[in-house]
């Protein structure tokens, strides 16, 4: 985090175990910064091993020292909504040891996703 100077982790438990890490990865160009918890789901795709399947994420934990709890940004909580079930916990806390308890549902009610583009691939195969 060499331009913003906030670091952040989070933490990805998969449901075999397995503890996936994150951090947030800054770029000069500030736009391409991306989030611990992005840096952390991408990772546990790539982890996961077995090629087409996804990684079952048990819980997921994010983690900076903030005067409050991290809040997850838009784009990250959209990334999470498309690889977490719903009811997936979340917790949020900073170093003083404040901890917020949330879920992935909660993060982003009424999430898009692929339920949405099933219409529309429909009509794609229709013609
Ligand atoms: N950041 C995260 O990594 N996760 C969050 O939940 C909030 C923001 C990062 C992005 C950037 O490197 C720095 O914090 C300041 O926005």
């Amino acid at each position: 985090m060499p331009y913003s100077g906030f670091a952040v982790g989070a933490a990805l438990r998969l449901a075999d175990g397995r503890i996936i890490q994150g951090a947030n990865i800054e770029n000069a160009s500030y736009g391409l910064t991306n989030c611990a918890e992005r840096t952390a789901m991408f990772t546990a795709l790539v982890a996961n091993g077995e090629a087409g399947e996804r990684p079952r994420i048990a819980e997921i934990a994010v983690v900076a020292d903030a005067p409050e709890p991290v809040s997850p940004c838009g784009a990250c909580r959209q990334v999470l909504a498309e690889f977490c079930p719903p009811e997936t916990p979340v917790v949020l806390a900073n170093l003083q040891g404040d901890v917020l308890r949330t879920t992935v549902g909660s993060l982003l009610p009424g999430a898009f996703g692929a339920k949405q583009m099933v219409y529309t691939r429909m009509k794609e195969a229709d013609v």
